[in-house]
């Protein structure tokens, strides 16, 4: 019980964020989370390993500095093709469709595995109330392949360090002349939940717009699984009712660019989408990064 940690309650937690539940990783590796996920989306979507043309893997810390996850993934998954990660915070998954796409539209790609793992508990102060009853951990990963189902996208960055930072830790050197980094999550949490709502309204309007579709169009919006107050700010502005907006933090907490992915897999199997539906994806995080798209299954 976090409550037992810090000065929190679950009504606290509960009426502030949505979260009720969520998953620290204790014993796994980061890469143990992203393996799994790496095969499970291989087998639904039939594709042998030995298929893949390149992995990209979003984090915004993997197990090691270097290796990186992806090329740890490709060892493990026994696949033989070009690997990387990058680092686009909480908007990761859809950085990572667009990247995708733009390999696949050059032709230097036919096949992508995209994998977000992230473990946001490992840089969680646990003194901090205010963030550490937030976030979870968790991997999702997705197979991409050329077709017509991206229908718009669109990513943004806005360069910042003061409203949501996580430090480094360097090895101590004798010529090191910077101070200590606090290398802790810090937030200042109103600051970013109301650059997440207008980031969320604007992203999405466009991303819409472009794809010339309307609020009644979409099966469901999936948006970054950061608070459920944020959806329920944009909501109405939107034109969307509750029930086409997922949500996946009362069981997962808040699992930065992983949410989208792990939320995405969860619909799918219990039926709630299905082949054919369009979606719309939104995200927003540290950097500060936003993206958005929409796509037809
Ligand atoms: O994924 C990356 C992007 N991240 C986000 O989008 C997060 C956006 N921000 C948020 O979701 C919200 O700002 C938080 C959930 C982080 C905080 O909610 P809030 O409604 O903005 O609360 P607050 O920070 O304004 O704090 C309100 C009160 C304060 O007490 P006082 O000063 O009013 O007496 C805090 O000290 O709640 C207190 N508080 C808590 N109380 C019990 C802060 N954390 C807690 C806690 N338990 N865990």
């Amino acid at each position: 019980m976090v409550s037992e940690i810090v000065d929190t309650t679950d009504e606290w937690i509960t009426s502030r964020t949505g979260i009720k539940t969520r998953y620290v990783s204790t014993t796994e590796t980061l890469l143990d989370l992203a393996v799994e996920a790496s095969k499970k989306a291989l087998a639904s979507a039939g594709i042998e390993s030995k298929d893949l043309d390149m992995i990209i893997c979003s984090t915004i810390k993997g197990d090691y500095v270097t290796p990186s996850m992806a090329c740890l993934i490709q060892r493990d998954i026994e696949a033989k093709c070009p690997s990387f990660d990058f680092n686009a915070a909480c908007s990761g998954f859809v950085y990572g469709l667009d990247m995708a796409d733009a390999y696949i539209r050059a032709g230097k790609a036919e096949t992508i595995l995209l994998v977000s793992a992230e473990a946001m508990t490992r840089h969680i102060d646990w003194t901090d109330r205010a963030t550490c009853v937030l976030f979870g951990d968790g991997a999702g990963a997705v197979v991409l392949k050329k077709g017509d189902g991206l229908r718009s996208i669109k990513i943004t960055a806005k360069g910042d360090d003061k409203l949501l930072v996580i430090g480094s830790v360097f090895s101590p050197s004798p010529f090191a002349k910077q101070p200590q980094i606090d290398p802790a999550f810090r937030m200042n949490g109103g600051e970013v939940f109301k650059f997440a709502v207008s980031s969320v309204i604007k992203d999405v309007k466009q991303v819409m717009k472009e794809a010339g579709v309307e609020a009644k169009d979409i099966a469901m919006m999936v948006p970054h699984q950061a608070n459920l107050r944020v959806f329920q700010a944009a909501r109405d502005k939107l034109g969307f009712t509750d029930e086409q907006i997922a949500n996946g933090i009362d069981h997962y907490g808040n699992t930065s660019s992983a949410s989208i992915p792990l939320l995405l897999d969860e619909l799918m199997e219990q039926g709630r989408l299905v082949k054919g539906d369009l979606i719309v994806l939104t995200a927003f995080g540290g950097g500060l990064t936003t993206g958005a798209c929409v796509i037809k299954l």
